[in-house]
């Protein structure tokens, strides 16, 4: 018997799934990255996957504290090809737009519920997509003005893998 509302419970689930295919289209890019010799961008893009996979874990742990049932489901594979890095970074942030409305939606669902403690788990949720959607935007506005200059995307690229590592240290 689970002590969770169902229709709450399958959207958490649903977006579980949803976490681990961003960690699956930030590995993707990752790759990408490494394949291109841009080592930074692709260090980024794996402690974004890791990161990724924390939210999922965070759900994961949550509907297993309430005694509901994780139920795990098929992730899509990701894109096998990418464009420039402003092209990836364009397309991170359009992701991680679809990935708050999601949450909104999941945080409209437990209001429409009544479900209170998801409503609380969910604020952490709601808070953390207005970071992620600052930092792929401020990627993209710097990739804008490094354009076609390859010395200052090699430039860009030795700061990603810092700024990554300084971020790690913090948390
Ligand atoms: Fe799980 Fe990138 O938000």
């Amino acid at each position: 018997m689970s002590g969770m509302n169902q229709p709450v419970q399958d959207a958490i689930n649903e977006q579980i799934k949803n976490e681990f295919y961003s960690a699956y289209l930030y590995l993707a890019m990752s790759a990408h990255f490494e394949a291109e010799s841009l080592l930074g961008f692709a260090s980024w893009m794996r402690a974004q996957a890791r990161e990724e996979v924390t939210h999922a874990m965070k759900l994961f742990d949550y509907v297993n504290d309430r005694g509901g049932r994780v139920v795990l489901q098929a992730i899509d594979a990701p894109p096998a090809h990418f464009a420039s890095p402003l092209e990836i970074f364009r397309q991170a942030l359009a992701h991680e737009r679809q990935v708050t409305a999601m949450i909104h939606r999941l945080y409209a669902l437990a209001a429409a519920e009544n479900d209170y403690p998801t409503q609380v788990a969910l604020q952490w949720f709601v808070t953390e997509q207005v970071e992620e959607e600052k930092t792929a935007a401020d990627i993209v506005a710097q990739l804008e003005m490094v354009g076609d200059n390859r010395t200052a995307l090699l430039l860009m690229d030795r700061e990603m893998a810092g700024r990554r590592a300084d971020e790690e240290e913090e948390e």
